[in-house]
């Protein structure tokens, strides 16, 4: 697990302890939510919340009516305009797509992930998409999901868990679910099976690397640019972390990448449903950006790729089971449905269970924050300007716990509200529950992910009772993607 470097944490501790007393602001009506001071702006109040960002943003955003300017120090391109507020997440991400691409300075703080599909904008962004949406669609992709998720549940997850079971151990479900996206996903996208969820459980350099990597980009959005980059160029703190992670990325990729030209240099693999295999063998002349020789190019594509699928899915599936083991009630209803109204060619029987999966990432989104900046100045909807390549968040984790969004009720866990009073899924506005992001740049990967994650929780909930480690602490990893900070320890027993 990847920790804050020294010098954070030393920053961090001086700037606390010097401008607690003064600057930890007590808001009252009218008043600002955090006071903003000469030099400093206002990172003085915001530094001890870093770690609790998520609810943090949260308190703001409800306080402040649902849009909030963050000024950072002077100087230090940290100015940030936070929202939760619908109209405003309809006007950038749906209306006024054009004039909101993700910015320069954005890719700058998502560096790693070069050119693909998750950082870039304008003709590279449009390349991408409709070529990753061709083969999202083609049927021959959506065979080899089927075929990966069924291997790697007979082969990989019941395996394991019958193993648990039958051996008490206590495991760590967070880790379950990652392996197996990890090994479905890099199927999915590179052709490449990693074997990550055996009952050895190996080491997965991979996975440390990407954690690592997520946390370090979390903490490049609170610090000046030339900050993050002399302590990359130092190798100081997290950012030396993030350059052995890069370091162990680049090496997989190269390795997978090579192999695979390899093979279809010799004629193999041509027939292959991968997303490597039809990047290196795209149609330029459709794709004019895309450049399938070039292996840097093949490697971002994949990387971006190969995270989509791995990050979100296991987060939601984590938060999922800890929900259920929080709510015994929603866990006996879905058993009820998967007992009587299961059939595994057409999950979208199992409305309950979808429901139970859409509350899960209303209250607990993946990916927890959405990042834009406005090409020209404009005026949102909240009546905030923006500025030119100014900084705006979307916060996705605080969207889905507005009470004055959701109701009252916005904070418990409720799969009923997803359902209608004829027994159907509710459909809700994509700027209202945004874990899938809305507009255009919506996820490509939805249908896969929740089919995914259903074939998951049946095989579980049908097989298995599983139980969290009594004590055990659940709270969240500040990170860009949501993750519990100590895995979800249970234990498992065979149901009879
Ligand atoms: C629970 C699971 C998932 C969630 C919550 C989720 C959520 C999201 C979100 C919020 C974005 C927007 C990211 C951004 O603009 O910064 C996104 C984009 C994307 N997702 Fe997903 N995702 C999930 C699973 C998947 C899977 C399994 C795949 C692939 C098989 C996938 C493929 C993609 C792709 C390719 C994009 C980029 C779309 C674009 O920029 O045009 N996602 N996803």
């Amino acid at each position: 697990m990847a920790m804050i470097g020294l010098p954070e944490v030393f920053v961090a501790f001086l700037f606390f302890l010097v401008f607690k007393h003064f600057f930890l602001h007590k808001k009252s009506p009218g008043q600002p939510i955090l006071k903003n001071w000469p030099v400093l702006g206002m990172l003085p109040g915001m530094l001890p919340h870093i770690p609790r960002i998520f609810d943090w943003t949260f308190e703001v955003l409800e306080a402040s009516n649902l849009t909030f300017f963050f000024k950072g120090p002077w100087l230090s391109g940290t100015d940030m305009l936070f929202t939760a507020d619908p109209r405003n997440i309809h006007h950038i991400l749906s209306l006024n797509f054009g004039n909101y691409p993700k910015g320069p300075e954005f890719k700058k703080i998502f560096d790693v992930l070069g050119d693909g599909i998750l950082s870039v904008d304008l003709e590279l962004w449009e390349d991408l998409r409709k070529s990753n949406h061709a083969i999202f669609h083609h049927p021959d992709f959506l065979e080899l999901s089927v075929s990966s998720n069924t291997s790697k549940l007979k082969e990989g997850l019941v395996p394991f868990l019958d193993n648990a079971a039958h051996e008490k151990i206590v495991i760590d479900l967070q880790d379950v679910f990652k392996r197996f996206m990890f090994d479905t996903s890099s199927i999915l996208m590179t052709g490449y099976d990693p074997m990550s969820l055996s009952i050895e459980m190996p080491e997965v350099e991979f996975g440390e690397a990407a954690e690592t990597g997520e946390e370090a980009i979390y903490y490049r959005h609170f610090k000046p640019v030339i900050l993050w980059r002399l302590q990359n160029w130092l190798g100081i703190g997290l950012e030396r972390k993030m350059r052995s992670s890069l370091v162990t990325v680049n090496r997989m990729f190269a390795k997978i990448i090579s192999t695979r030209r390899e093979e279809l240099s010799r004629g193999e693999s041509k027939q292959s449903a991968d997303a490597l295999t039809y990047y290196m063998n795209v149609d330029t002349t459709k794709y004019r950006l895309l450049k399938p020789s070039n292996d840097t190019f093949i490697r971002d594509v994949a990387f971006s790729l190969v995270l989509s699928g791995r990050d979100t899915t296991s987060s939601a599936l984590t938060w999922f089971f800890w929900l259920l083991s929080m709510h015994p009630q929603v866990l006996s209803k879905i058993r009820k449905e998967i007992n009587t109204k299961y059939d595994p060619t057409d999950l979208e029987k199992l409305v309950y269970l979808h429901a139970a999966l859409s509350e899960t990432m209303r209250l607990y989104p993946p990916l927890p924050f959405n990042h834009k900046s406005p090409a020209k100045p404009d005026v949102l909807p909240s009546g905030h300007k923006v500025e030119a390549n100014s900084k705006i968040v979307i916060c996705i984790y605080a969207l889905g716990r507005m009470r004055s969004i959701w109701g009252e009720d916005a904070f418990d866990f409720k799969p009923e509200r997803w359902i209608s009073k004829s027994g159907e899924l509710k459909h809700e506005p994509s700027y209202k529950f945004m874990a899938f992001n809305a507009g255009p740049r919506a996820c490509l990967g939805k249908h896969l992910a929740l089919l995914q994650m259903k074939i998951v929780a049946v095989e579980i909930i049908q097989n298995y009772d599983f139980k969290v480690t009594e004590g055990h602490k659940i709270e969240a990893v500040p990170s860009i993607v949501l993750r519990m900070k100590h895995g979800l320890n249970v234990t498992v027993t065979k149901k009879m």
